[in-house]
């Protein structure tokens, strides 16, 4: 048997999680809403909060999961990427944990984290499969041969799908994160209402910052024109640009799946949680024939549970990391 303790810092989610022999026994997750009046996540702020929430969501975990912090027998933590400062607070708290506990210290890459999530429930997915990566700081699509044998096939350019979301959110007026209003907001309009540009990027690269730049303009020319188009048309500017978001993912995915036959797709990350990605990724699937992995809602965003599951299968491999181990703001799957 073995009692894994995850703990991820690497934004703006304080969490930790327990995992007895691959099953996931609690999973807490601390918000920090104190960025949402910035429009964007203030690292220093994140750090401070990070400080606040690591111990009460530990000892939640630990009680969520009825063990006593005795019986651990791993410490994970997010190396990275992600915001150094952030980073930090969890590793510190993670090698502390281990030394006073003497125990293995297990270091997480996150994005690698994000798509093991798909493992912390049945039915998993096959190896090898294509993920799409989709984050507020990432978006990657991942040939996955194995747990920690990932090839990245491709990536974004600029911005993240997240920030995509995010920063037409903030163009529109909406606090942070936008991703999840859009989302909201999108359900109630017309995806046809406007049509924004696709960008021409070759191979498997993506890039959202032309799209960004698009919907501003679009906005405060229809603003010149009429002071209330945003009010009377919100609803179907959403739809419009979220349909256009999920038009460029997938389109990628499909030419991946293409040019390598693999036929067993994924996504991860917060923008998994997208629904409008998630509906037409299963229409897709299942006219392409593909075997297509969406996970449950709490494991897209940022969480511990799936720190605690990439800790589970690296503890089965012996691969622990030293005491002198730090953090990483950039990390490569
Ligand atoms: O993976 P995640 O929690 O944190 C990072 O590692 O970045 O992803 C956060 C991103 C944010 O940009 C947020 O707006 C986006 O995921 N997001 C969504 C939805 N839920 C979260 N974007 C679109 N639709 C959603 N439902
Ligand atoms: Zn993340």
């Amino acid at each position: 048997m073995s009692i894994i303790l995850g703990i991820e810092s690497s934004c703006d989610e304080t969490s930790a999680a327990i995992c007895i022999d691959g099953k996931i026994r609690s999973n807490i997750i601390a918000n920090q809403t104190i960025h949402e009046k910035f429009g964007g996540v203030v690292p220093e702020l994140a750090s401070r909060a990070h400080q606040q929430n690591i111990i009460p969501a530990v000892q939640q975990a630990i009680g969520e999961a009825k063990i006593h912090k005795n019986e651990i027998d791993a410490v994970a933590f997010t190396r990275g990427p992600g915001l150094l400062g952030a980073l930090l607070v969890g590793a510190s708290f993670a090698k502390a944990f281990a030394l006073a506990q003497d125990i293995p210290l297990i270091e997480v890459n996150h994005m690698q984290a994000h798509i093991l999530a798909h493992f912390i429930e049945e039915p998993v997915p096959r190896f090898p499969f294509l993920c799409l990566t989709v984050s507020g700081g990432h978006t990657q699509l991942v040939l996955v041969r194995d747990y920690f044998n990932m090839e990245l096939l491709g990536q974004t350019l600029d911005d993240a799908a997240g920030e995509a979301f995010d920063k037409t959110a903030k163009i529109l007026g909406l606090p942070y994160p936008g991703g999840p209003l859009i989302d909201r907001y999108a359900k109630e309009g017309n995806a046809t209402a406007f049509e924004f540009p696709k960008p021409q990027i070759p191979g498997l690269n993506f890039s959202f910052s032309g799209l960004k730049t698009s919907i501003l303009y679009f906005v405060q020319q229809r603003e010149r024109a009429d002071p209330q188009f945003l009010l009377k048309h919100r609803d179907d500017i959403c739809a419009s640009v979220q349909s256009r978001i999920v038009s460029i993912l997938l389109d990628k995915l499909t030419q991946a799946a293409r040019e390598t036959g693999v036929h067993d797709v994924a996504i991860a990350g917060g923008v998994s949680a997208n629904s409008g990605l998630r509906n037409a990724l299963l229409q897709l699937g299942e006219k392409e024939g593909w075997r297509v992995s969406i996970p449950r809602f709490e494991y897209c965003t940022d969480n511990a549970a799936m720190i605690a599951i990439a800790g589970h299968y690296k503890y089965l491999a012996g691969e622990f990391a030293g005491q002198d181990v730090a953090p990483l703001a950039r990390w490569s799957v």
